[in-house]
């Protein structure tokens, strides 16, 4: 049995309020508050668990906010391998659900190469057949090619998945990531260009795979997905029909559901469409998508695809 590892390097807690009639320069009240562990990483371990699969949760911690994100974690069932640092806080990212979009996101503290170290020994006790997510920007104490740093540790036959945007991405592809997702923005700016269609993204997938990567996921927000498989095959799909509620970890929710799916069947087909109806199934609930949510709409985008 493989083990399955997420790597959020800085983790949060997203303290999510709406507030009625929101003022700009006055004292406003909340309508409702929600202080929820979150991070790019922690969300793959949450929709993995959701699907059945445990994984352990990677990355740095500190103070109080930090030991309450360890206790999220563990209260969601998701294996606990994260360093707690000696300085510095966890940071907390204010979420304004009534203004639209409206964040404001914390920095988190400094880590510190002694502290790195201690993440680089955990990532050498991967096995073959292990999984690695690599999720989200890298912190601006630790350096752009820290994910190719972490991959130089791992055993032979360890399967990385990258969420990375730019360098950080780009950086890794040599050491042959198993799986990329770029979102169609990410794919652009790497390539300088301003992609729109699904009919026009196949090119700059290609680049990606001659440059390393094994699997190139490329996933386009309501415009739906293109998969570029290792064997060459090539899959796209239109997103399902559904109501928007909320698109944050759309992505993440992709990611976990690919990999969960090709580890059920080592097939990319029934991966890609189970990356597709987590993406999806995120973005049609309030926060992550529910295993029943996800496999719902897995039958319904098979059907349509079957069409
Ligand atoms: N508005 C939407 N309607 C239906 N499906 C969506 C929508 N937004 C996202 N999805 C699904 O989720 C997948 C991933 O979404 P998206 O491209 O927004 O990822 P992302 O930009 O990496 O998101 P994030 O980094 O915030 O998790 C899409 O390919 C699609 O299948
Ligand atoms: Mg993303």
């Amino acid at each position: 049995m493989s083990c399955i590892y997420t790597v959020t390097l800085n983790p949060s807690l997203d303290y999510t309020v709406s507030v009625e009639n929101f003022r700009l320069g006055y004292t406003n009240r909340t309508a409702t508050e929600l202080l929820t562990v979150g991070g790019k990483g922690i969300n793959v371990s949450t929709v993995l668990q959701n699907l059945g699969l445990d994984s352990t949760a990677l990355g740095f911690v500190a103070g109080f906010t930090g030991q309450e994100a360890a206790r999220q974690l563990a209260e969601r069932g998701i294996g606990n391998g994260l360093i707690f640092l000696d300085k510095g806080l966890t940071r907390i990212n204010v979420k304004l659900q009534s203004v639209e979009g409206t964040e404001i996101n914390g920095q988190g503290p400094d880590i510190s190469g002694e502290k790195f170290a201690l993440l680089e020994e955990r990532l050498s006790e991967l096995a073959a057949g292990d999984v690695l997510f690599l999720s989200g920007s890298i912190p601006a104490s630790l350096p752009e090619d820290t994910y190719l740093r972490m991959m130089e540790r791992l055993a032979a036959g360890v399967l990385t998945v990258v969420d990375v945007s730019g360098e950080g991405l780009v950086k890794t592809l040599p050491l042959h990531p198993f799986l990329v997702k770029p979102n169609h923005h990410e794919l652009g700016e790497i390539f300088g260009v301003t992609l729109e269609q699904r009919a026009s993204v196949l090119p700059y997938a290609e680049k990606l795979q001659e440059m390393g990567a094994r699997n190139v996921l490329v996933s386009m927000a309501g415009q739906g997905a293109v998969l570029l498989a290792e064997d060459g095959s090539v899959f796209e799909s239109p997103v399902p029909e559904g109501r928007l509620v909320n698109g944050v970890g759309a992505g993440d929710s992709m990611a976990a559901g690919f990999v969960a799916g090709w580890l059920e069947k080592r097939d990319y087909e029934h991966a890609f469409y189970m990356g597709v109806a987590a993406g999806s199934a995120t973005a049609f609930s309030e926060g992550l998508a529910s295993g029943e949510e996800i496999r719902e709409l897995y039958r319904r985008v098979r059907e349509a695809s079957a069409d």
